[in-house]
């Protein structure tokens, strides 16, 4: 039996079968519409979501399965005080798989330890976000045509976004990835992503301003900045409106440059933005229904 805490989890040749698989779902969805008939999904999040958790749920229905669970740890039990390990035991009873989200780092790896069914990390901290890697990927695969030989921006939290950690983690094991990381200096990406950049010899620039390096790009990964991992205000309200992506500045870039967000935004993208035929981030919300379908099959296919 198999869990997804990271994306590194997977090997390439493993994502290369799961993404043809999400891919084959897009296409023919009739032929999967019953594939996960009488099992059980449990979505389990301690931390708010719209897309992981909505889009797990729909996954799993479109594959012919049902849904349970919560969607604020105040209405579980774990307002009285359950650890995730007991939590989990008792999810075990009453699911097939498990999806769950937690503010802390390394609470999903904690219940997949005790875990009778496969548990996916939907989000743990500022740690990794594992099904979002997932999406990023296939939306890149499918509207790049490869996961290789590009240039990639990274913009705005890099420091407490779990989104671009991840990110970062899969692509280093494509060849002739390059990095610009673009953030004010509060929000840099942490050092051991840097020091493992520099072992590997991987070419990275980390750069304050984004029209600086916009005509390099292939990709543009913008981030929120995260109010809810400042621990105050004052910086965060300073440091929130830092980039905010425009059609002026958006001119600076290639014709095919791909701006990609996990989303929710904020201000950091102009809804202006949104008619670009160079926006793909609402596209990149539907591949993460197309993944989260394959990821379920194949963790399912592994428990048999
Ligand atoms: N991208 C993402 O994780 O969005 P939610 O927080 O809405 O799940």
């Amino acid at each position: 039996m198999r869990h997804l805490m990271s994306p590194l989890d997977f090997t390439p040749e493993e994502l290369d079968r799961l993404f043809d698989l999400a891919n084959d779902i897009e296409h023919n969805p009739a032929k999967y519409a019953h594939a996960c008939d009488g099992k059980i999904l449990a979505t389990c999040f301690y931390e708010p979501s719209t897309r992981t958790r909505l889009s797990f749920e729909s996954a799993m229905i479109r594959l012919g399965g049902r849904v349970l669970g919560f969607s604020d740890a105040a209405s579980s039990s774990a307002s009285k005080g359950e650890s995730v390990s007991d939590t989990i035991r008792i999810i075990s009873c009453y699911a097939d798989i498990c999806a769950m989200r937690h503010p802390k780092e390394g609470a999903p790896m904690v219940a997949s330890e005790k875990s009778h069914i496969p548990v996916i990390n939907a989000g743990d901290g500022g740690h990794q976000h594992p099904t979002q890697t997932l999406t990023d990927l296939l939306t890149i695969r499918s509207l790049k045509g490869r996961l290789h030989s590009f240039t990639i921006g990274l913009c705005g939290d890099l420091k407490f976004g779990r989104t671009v950690h991840s990110l970062i983690g899969a692509l280093i094991r494509y060849a002739n990835v390059q990095f610009v990381f673009i953030s004010p200096e509060e929000l840099r990406v942490p050092d051991y992503i840097t020091e493992l950049l520099r072992e590997k010899n991987i070419p990275f620039r980390e750069v304050i301003r984004l029209e600086e390096v916009m005509p390099d790009l292939d990709l543009l990964y913008m981030t929120r900045v995260q109010k809810e991992r400042f621990f105050n205000e004052e910086d965060y309200v300073r440091l929130k409106d830092f980039y905010i992506l425009n059609a002026a500045k958006l001119e600076l870039a290639r014709k095919d440059m791909l701006v990609l967000h996990p989303l929710p935004r904020v201000n950091e993208i102009s809804v202006e933005v949104d008619e670009d035929p160079r926006a793909a981030y609402f596209k990149q919300a539907q591949y993460g229904v197309y993944v989260r379908m394959a990821l379920i099959l194949t963790l399912l296919e592994s428990c048999r």
